[in-house]
């Protein structure tokens, strides 16, 4: 078998921090490199600052490490993108063509790009997203993750460079913290819980999104980037799916557990935002194709956070 040597960009964000570790546990230490601007808070292994709009830098390392595979993790999410949209499109856009071009002229076997349900917007069906449908984003971060997903087309069919894609959901974990997204209400609300604080949602009670839970997006982005490349039919990026709620359903999970929390809601910009996405996504392709399939739900999930973030379960029912 190769050995493998993964270079991990944006390593210090919500995903980042959590796939370092899965992947040291599947390649071993010595096969990860994590790259940010900034370091990354508990990760033991080798980090590297690096800017992906450094093109040189980036080529630098690539080489120095005999690389195999690149997760480019590294952008500016829905939220903290409107702020400066013609920034965000830099960032997102050139980051992600000096890896594609680096991995092209490198020899890169495997590339991974995260492309988000902000792809998606207006002319389509919201309430169930398919997997081709016209996408006409209403974020900046949404335009750069559609064109990323057809660079990605781009250079599987002209190049041959094994690029693989998932549309994520919002993604809850308890193992890191998000940054400037829009689903992120739906981490930020569990430390509250946990603190039994009251916590104020930035979100309406209504606005349903498609969620996942941070173990099953990381199953995931494992097992498409193992899957043998024959069954990776989806080129530009696949929908998944982990579980859909809206604020008010998952405040009501969590007092299952924790009967006293409350929650206020005062919608800001980022509602707006929220509405323009789906409320559910078909994930059939991904299924189909490479196996996947969700192990866990709103209860489950709600329980596991609150497991980890110390809080006392206060329900003796057995989960499912
Ligand atoms: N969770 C991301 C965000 O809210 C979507 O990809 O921006």
């Amino acid at each position: 078998m190769q050995k493998e040597k993964i270079i991990v960009t944006g390593a210090g964000g919500q995903i980042g921090q959590v796939l370092l570790q899965e992947l040291s546990n599947r390649y071993g230490m010595d096969a990860v490199i994590a790259t940010d601007i900034r370091p990354v808070p508990n990760w033991g292994g080798r980090f590297v600052t690096l800017n992906v709009l450094d093109r040189i830098g980036l080529e630098n390392l690539v080489e120095e490490q005999g690389t195999t595979q690149i997760y480019h993790l590294a952008a500016i999410l829905s939220a903290s993108g409107e702020k400066d949209p013609l920034m965000t499109w830099q960032v997102n856009m050139d980051g992600l063509l000096n890896i594609l071009d680096t991995a092209r002229t490198r020899g890169i076997d495997r590339v991974f790009y995260p492309s988000s349900i902000a792809v998606f917007g207006a002319g389509i069906d919201l309430q169930q997203a398919g997997q081709d449908v016209p996408l006409i984003p209403a974020t900046v971060y949404g335009i750069t993750k559609a064109a990323g997903e057809n660079w990605g087309y781009y250079y599987y069919h002209r190049y041959g460079l094994d690029v693989r894609s998932l549309r994520y959901p919002g993604i809850i974990g308890y193992q890191s913290p998000p940054g400037g997204g829009t689903t992120d209400y739906a981490v930020d609300i569990f430390h509250y819980a946990a603190r039994r604080e009251p916590y104020t949602c930035f979100l309406a009670a209504d606005s349903r999104l498609p969620m996942i839970y941070m173990d099953d997006a990381i199953r995931a982005t494992l097992d498409l980037m193992a899957a043998p490349k024959e069954q990776i039919r989806v080129r530009t990026s696949y929908n998944l799916s982990g579980m859909d709620f809206d604020p008010q359903e998952l405040a009501a999970a969590i007092q299952e557990f924790v009967p006293d929390f409350k929650v206020r809601y005062e919608p800001d910009f980022r509602q707006a935002i929220a509405a323009s996405w789906p409320q559910r996504i078909d994930d059939t392709n991904a299924r189909q194709d490479w196996g996947w399939a969700p192990a866990y739900s709103l209860r489950s999930m709600t329980k596991d956070m609150l497991d980890h973030l110390g809080s006392t379960i206060s329900s003796g029912q057995p989960i499912h």
